[in-house]
């Protein structure tokens, strides 16, 4: 589906292409120039997916690469289709929005339809080197699957779940954490959670609620985790790490070798960063429902930071939304989905933390469009339940949060301000 929607574009901008070289004629004066005004925005705003080891279909790095889907550019950002952002901008401001400003889509129209002219070389912007590498610093650690995962090309593929033990002999505290696809076309997403030989019992740990903590995602606009100074992430000794490999055929006989590459605290942290979850299992969407709602909250047990919010759902997920109810009888939405689109499983980093105080109950809404009108939908026909494929529903609020480490009392986030920085 995925792979056609690409092919598509593909023609149609090769289709522009040559009616567009007939007619490439001088600029007229004051017409924005690829040197020194879309070569920015394209840096800024699209080369971070765009680039050859990138997750778009095609690299926009240079003036080459840039003139020649200039057609399909236009188009998509006078749409508002890229960059990919499905987040209310009324509400909340995150650090990883890369909506287009109105100027900026301006400047790309004009220069698409005023000859896109080069301009003058000498301005152009220092090019970014992107690393096929890791985005972590130099991994202190790698693991990786045991064995080439072999994914056929058509057809449906089951969760692969592959655990690998740590062989950690104490606690280990992780301060950057990415998963890394060694086959990107054919990884719908990889997340890795941590199975500790016994799961503690207590009211921090039942909070996290799934019984295994999650550890790090990999998907489309995920971006790994590297966490400031005296922050990290907690693998108890003897814990294995279970990949959850989420494969989707391409047409194409493919394989890969995911791996997850990570660097240690130098010392324990001040604060553990924990994902927790409101999640909701026990739904049923009737068949041709074009807007079933399902809650789930989950309540605060200590004062805690916020930093990001990853909504989840499947192809009948519509809209999502998070909303903090404080102790004091106030509640605040921190993010809201209008136009939630399962492609794309963005995390809505906050642009200032949201210092949430003990007994802060989180509600989750979620809509679900299970009718024909939903394009998306693989079949209105029938009521839908959880599931983990993608036919089938979830409904999930991630979060990335932290909170005192027990004993540490450094970093203390007591006398919480309200809902502070959650905008
Ligand atoms: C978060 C990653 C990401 C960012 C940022 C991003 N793109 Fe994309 N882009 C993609 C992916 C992935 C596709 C493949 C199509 C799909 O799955 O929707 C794509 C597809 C496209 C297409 C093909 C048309 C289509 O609908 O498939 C164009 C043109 C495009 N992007 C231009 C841009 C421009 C211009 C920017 C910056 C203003 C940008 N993209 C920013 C990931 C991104």
């Amino acid at each position: 589906m995925k792979a056609l929607r690409v092919s598509i574009c593909a023609l149609l901008a090769l289709a522009a292409m040559t009616v567009a070289s007939a007619q490439d004629t001088p600029p007229a004066p004051g017409t924005p120039t690829y040197a020194k005004d879309v070569s920015r925005i394209m840096q800024e705003k699209c080369a971070d997916c765009h680039h050859p080891n990138g997750i778009g279909p095609f690299s926009l790095l240079t003036y080459r690469q840039t003139k020649g889907w200039a057609e399909m550019i236009k188009e998509v950002v006078s749409d508002r289709r890229m960059p990919p952002w499905h987040a209310d901008p009324a509400v909340g401001k995150y650090r990883n929005d890369r909506r287009l400003t109105d100027g900026e889509i301006q400047t790309i129209v004009k220069w698409a339809d005023g000859g896109r002219p080069m301009g003058n070389e000498a301005d152009l912007p220092a090019p970014i080197k992107y690393s096929e590498d890791w985005r972590i610093p130099g991994p202190d650690m790698v693991f990786e699957l045991p064995q080439e995962q072999s994914i056929e090309p058509s057809g449906v593929v089951p969760y692969r779940e592959i655990e690998i033990p740590t062989n950690f002999t104490e606690d280990k505290w992780l301060q950057a954490i990415e998963a890394r696809a060694s086959n990107p076309k054919v990884v719908h997403h990889i997340i890795v959670f941590v199975r500790a030989p016994q799961m503690e019992s207590g009211e921090r740990q039942d909070f996290q609620r799934l019984g295994r903590g999650f550890l790090v995602g990999f998907a489309p606009g995920v971006i790994p985790t590297v966490l400031p100074e005296g922050h990290a992430v907690k693998v108890p000794k003897g814990s294995s790490l279970i990949f959850q490999m989420h494969y989707t055929p391409t047409g194409k006989h493919e394989v890969d070798r995911s791996q997850l590459g990570i660097n240690f605290a130098k010392q324990p942290p001040a604060r553990e960063v924990i994902t927790a979850t409101t999640i909701n299992g026990d739904f049923t969407i009737p068949a041709g429902d074009p807007n079933y709602r399902v809650v789930a909250d989950n309540i605060l047990p200590d004062n805690a930071i916020l930093y990001s919010m990853t909504p989840h759902m499947h192809y009948r997920g519509k809209s999502y939304e998070y909303i903090a109810h404080y102790p004091d009888g106030k509640s605040e939405t921190l993010l809201r989905v209008p136009n939630y689109d399962f492609n794309w499983q963005t995390s809505y980093i906050l642009e200032t933390p949201a210092r949430l105080p003990k007994g802060t109950r989180i509600e989750t809404i979620a809509h679900f469009d299970n009718s024909a009108a939903n394009k998306a939908n693989p079949d209105p026909t029938k009521p839908v339940r959880w599931g983990e494929q993608t036919w089938e529903e979830m409904m999930i609020g991630w979060m990335n949060m932290s909170w005192e480490t027990p004993g540490n009392q450094t970093a203390s986030a007591g006398g919480a301000t309200i809902g502070a920085g959650a905008r």
